[in-house]
């Protein structure tokens, strides 16, 4: 998109050992502060973001939670909650993964709730809408992401908009090494932006960053990059490793 500046993110999940995060981000961090066009930011386990904000402090590159709970604090064993991340100086954080709705049961309900809790501390929330392939039979695909969609934006309003990104991945090309197609890819950010001017107005679609995840790599990172309405992207495997990421950032640049 021609006004939407990219976003290039990296999900590390629950990968990367403690003596690999600070070289990782030494290498990554000069390149990110030549500042040709592109925003820049790495997720990764709550275990690492202090250390990681730290490393980065002064820097353009962004860090990211994978998750956080949503409420400010309380009686919640074992969560991150979004106002500690916040304070901590984290900046995004992933809403909805496809992994946390499949293998933690997160539903749609909860990810409005997160997506709210994250607004109102001033995390960024990267809302993740997946397409799952044995919901076709049922229903069409993009029932099944307008409904995500739909509810994940319950009650929030045009100008926290401003502070929401998208992202799209269909479940089949996470981590599978089968990408959707350029064009595939392009026809549901399309529909996502499309839906955007009926929830919001032409102006929120507009701004609204809508990334794309699934088996992304050098190679076809810039056919994704290249849609209209495609504006980042969001990585697992090909970021695992600062030398791919760093082409990635490249490319998107
Ligand atoms: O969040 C990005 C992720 O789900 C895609 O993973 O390994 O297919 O790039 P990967």
């Amino acid at each position: 998109g021609a006004v939407r500046r990219p976003l290039v993110m990296a999900n590390w999940k629950m990968n990367m050992t403690p003596d690999q995060v600070e070289p990782y981000l030494q290498q990554v961090i000069p390149e990110v502060n030549k500042d040709t066009g592109a925003d820049v930011a790495v997720a990764a386990q709550d275990l690492y973001l202090a250390q990681m904000v730290k490393e980065t402090a002064g820097s353009r590159l962004a860090i990211a939670a994978e998750n956080a709970h949503w409420t400010d604090d309380g009686a919640y064993t074992g969560e991150t909650s979004p106002k500690a991340l916040a304070l901590v100086g984290v900046s995004y954080v992933l809403i909805g993964h496809f992994e946390r709705r499949k293998l933690f049961n997160e539903t749609d309900e909860r990810v409005n709730l997160k997506t709210k809790a994250a607004l109102k501390n001033g995390l960024k929330p990267i809302v993740d809408l997946d397409e799952d392939l044995s919901a076709y039979a049922k229903e069409d695909k993009k029932t099944i992401v307008l409904k995500q969609l739909k509810i994940a934006l319950e009650g929030i309003t045009a100008e926290e908009m401003a502070d929401v990104a998208i992202a799209y991945e269909p479940t089949w090309a996470i981590g599978s090494g089968e990408a959707a197609s350029a064009e595939q890819a392009e026809k549901s950010a399309e529909f996502i932006r499309q839906s955007l001017v009926n929830l919001y107005d032409q102006q929120v679609a507009d701004q609204t960053r809508i990334l794309y995840g699934g088996s992304v790599t050098t190679e076809n990172a810039a056919d994704f990059l290249s849609q209209e309405d495609i504006d980042g992207i969001l990585v697992g495997k090909a970021a695992l490793k600062p030398e791919s990421f760093l082409k990635l950032i490249d490319i998107a640049q």
